[in-house]
């Protein structure tokens, strides 16, 4: 039985009638199955030793959890909930607020009124934490313990204790907002303070006067408590003791900005001069992470010739697939050690026990928008000195530790003290969007932590008025309210839409789908296999852009009967086409809600791409064969192609594209499609009515006024 509990053992030991007796009993609830570990308990000697060892693990567990400072706090913690509406609880990483807090007050019976609900940051975060959740409680994920992310929901009817996306906690209150379901939510990892949780503690700072009983808890790694109490009327701070050890930090200081390959030189020299003790290395994002590991492998290899210990080479990032993220928690096999190669996702979210040295080379990837220019892109940053230090810590978990920050201490004195929230450093389109279908229209006078700035926020939504979604007194239309509907960004949203009366839905919900996945394409390690992948994914490359792209590839996946063996052949990842599928689906049973059809476009690309180009017409480019490369029509910024979109060998003269990246002060485009220019007059023509003198004809104007 595929089972990640205690339970496995019972089929283990083979003896008929327990294994009856065992199935019958697995599937009833959550408390029966306690009694029935209990029960086991008393029986231990009949069951054998398979069993035996079964029940060990479990009290191992229990052993663990104990042993975890939070664990000491737990009466004050389950009367400070009693005694109060709203609590911050503050605590080092690791200490056992998100793992343990929930389980805490179902015992102390709040799970009887309701869900208790515990938000994430990230999505990975909730998913590994719902495991280990479920399997401390020794239950199957999506029973008693479960999880909800956008498009997955891995929660059942007997769900009681769900750990979910900021986001996603967002979605359901624009649906219910009394969040009846819930008893309590802990809004987790309150300092990395994303959008979605800002809103959230405004959202949720009102539902405590609506909702006597509900109770909010504010969890928080590092110094905030004192800011995050003030806003929540000086509630009560609960600080749970520390028991980080020390750690040594070295800077190391380099002539400039160490590089990627300093960052793994030091991998290298600490596995072979330094005591044991396993690694964290931060970088910015994949597509890096991916190279440090391939590259780690190939210096290994060489090194194991001369008769190195082995070092394991651990990727974690947002998009990695989630039974491979599980294996960072495994201990190294002795004699070994384990490099986990991270983005900043490992600086608080998760906790990796055995670490002993972390290399930090004070960068992180985020996202950025600059509303004077409306340039909205994903930038790689310096992190603050708050981060740093957050970094810093994650050495000490295990014992002393050492950071090696690879630059200088006057590079560190300039970082910045404390991280820019999101809030004031991103588009707020898709936020505003979601506040105003909850009714919430005055957003300048919201009860913001930390407001935006009014300027970002009006541009945002000049970027809702422009996509149809508000009209000019900045109320939301009914198309706005459609576009709210879908769990997409505007653009997006209004892509899929378009789609819709365009007659191309069926092609447009495959793209968006395939764009939401990500990581389509699997790209080998051994370098004459990355040639041979490349080659295969030049046969999909379509001539009018990556969107067409990405369709052509599940086209001929399903052409192939959505088998596994075409996916490996053509190095594509079956993991994510089949979760295509279940976003597809998910986008269909939201349309299915205002009986909108799905209609294929059968051979015509064009209407494809005039759908996509409804989504994204102000992120029109036109070639500009002066300066090389392209400048955006409404920014007039100059960008370029990236060289992995399918378009960079053809340079057409206008495009549409999806997002950017800044790297080198240089924004590169990615995800392009071709376009039309008159496109762009017709679907804006506010934006664009001096673009020509382009005039609709009838079809096109009933056409446009169906959905803008
Ligand atoms: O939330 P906080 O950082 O205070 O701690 P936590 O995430 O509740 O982690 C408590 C313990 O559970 C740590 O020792 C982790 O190593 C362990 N844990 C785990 O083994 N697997 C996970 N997916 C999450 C936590
Ligand atoms: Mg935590």
């Amino acid at each position: 039985m595929a089972h990640e509990s205690g339970f496995r053992i019972l089929i283990v030991c083979g003896k008929t009638h327990w294994q009856k007796e065992a199935r019958g009993i697995l599937h009833r609830r959550g408390g029966e199955l306690l009694r029935f570990m209990t029960c086991l308990n008393g029986k231990k000697r009949v069951m054998g030793k398979a069993l035996t060892s079964g029940v060990r693990s479990k009290l191992s567990i229990q052993k663990q959890r104990q042993r975890l400072p939070v664990y000491k706090l737990k009466k004050d913690l389950i009367q400070a909930v009693h005694d109060n509406q709203v609590i911050v609880v503050v605590g080092e990483t690791g200490s056992g607020k998100t793992t343990q807090m929930l389980q805490y007050l179902a015992e102390a019976g709040y799970t009887t009124r309701g869900i208790v609900g515990c938000t994430q940051p990230r999505r990975v975060a909730a998913i590994s934490v719902a495991k280990r959740v479920a399997q401390e409680v020794g239950c199957r994920l999506g029973e008693e313990v479960g999880y909800a992310i956008r498009f997955e929901d891995h929660t059942g009817p007997d769900t009681v204790i769900k750990y979910m996306t900021d986001g996603k906690l967002l979605r359901e209150i624009m649906f219910d907002e009394n969040l009846s379901q819930y008893s309590v939510i802990m809004l987790d990892e309150a300092h990395e303070r994303t959008i979605n949780t800002d809103v959230l503690f405004g959202l949720l700072k009102q539902l405590t006067k609506r909702r006597p009983d509900f109770r909010l808890i504010v969890t928080s790694a590092t110094l905030n408590a004192e800011k995050f109490s003030k806003y929540f009327c000086n509630c009560q701070i609960l600080t749970i003791p520390g028991r980080e050890h020390e750690v040594k930090v070295i800077h190391v200081n380099p002539p400039e900005r160490c590089d990627l390959d300093d960052a793994l030189t030091k991998v290298l020299q600490i596995h072979l001069t330094e005591p044991k003790g396993d690694i964290l290395l931060f970088l910015t994002g994949q597509e890096e992470i991916k190279y440090a590991c391939r590259e780690l492998n190939k210096r290994m290899k060489k090194l194991g010739e001369e008769g190195v210990a082995g070092l394991i080479i651990l990727p974690v990032y947002g998009a990695l697939p989630s039974e491979m993220q599980s294996r960072i928690f495994d201990p190294a096999p002795p004699g070994k050690r384990k490099v986990v190669v991270a983005t900043n996702i490992a600086e608080a979210s998760l906790t990796i026990d055995g670490i002993f040295y972390v290399i930090d080379p004070g960068f992180a990837k985020q996202h950025m928008y600059d509303p004077e220019r409306g340039l909205d892109s994903l930038k790689v940053t310096r992190i603050s000195q708050a981060s740093a230090k957050q970094r810093t810590g994650r050495a000490g978990r295990t014992g002393p530790g050492i950071c090696y920050r690879l630059y200088s201490e006057t590079f560190y004195n300039e970082m910045s003290p404390t991280s820019i929230p999101e809030i004031q450093r991103i588009n707020l389109a898709s936020t505003a969007l979601q506040m105003k279908a909850m009714g919430i229209n005055d957003l300048l006078s919201f009860d913001f932590m930390d407001p935006p700035s009014p300027q970002a926020l009006i541009s945002s939504l000049e970027q809702l008025h422009s996509l149809g979604a508000l009209d000019a007194e900045g109320l939301l239309t009914k198309l706005g309210s459609k576009m709210a509907e879908f769990p997409l960004d505007p653009p997006l949203s209004k892509m899929l839409l378009a789609g819709v009366y365009l007659s191309c839905s069926e092609e447009i919900i495959t793209i968006i789908s395939m764009i939401q996945t990500g990581n389509i394409f699997y790209r080998p390690s051994e370098e004459e296999e990355q040639e041979e992948a490349d080659q295969k994914r030049a046969q999909f490359l379509h001539p009018e852009g990556d969107h067409l792209t990405l369709l052509a590839v599940y086209e001929a996946w399903k052409a192939n009967n959505f088998s596994a063996p075409w996916c490996f052949e053509n190095f594509v990842q079956p993991r994510s086409l089949r979760r295509v599928q279940d976003v597809q689906k998910q986008l269909i049973t939201i349309l299915d809600r205002y009986k909108l059809g799905i209609v294929s476009a059968g051979k015509n690309s064009t209407i494809v791409r005039r759908a996509i180009a409804a989504g994204f017409f102000f992120h029109a480019a036109k070639k500009d064969p002066q300066a090389g490369g392209y400048r955006t029509i409404l920014q007039n910024q100059q960008v370029y192609i990236h060289p992995s979109s399918a378009l960079y060998h053809i340079q057409p003269d206008w495009v549409v594209y999806q997002g950017l990246f800044l790297t080198n002060n240089e924004y590169c485009m990615h995800e392009i499609t071709l376009i039309d220019p008159k496109w762009l007059a017709e679907f804006a023509p506010r934006s664009f009515k001096t673009a020509d003198s382009f005039k609709m004809s009838k079809r096109k104007r009933q056409d446009k006024q169906k959905y803008i």
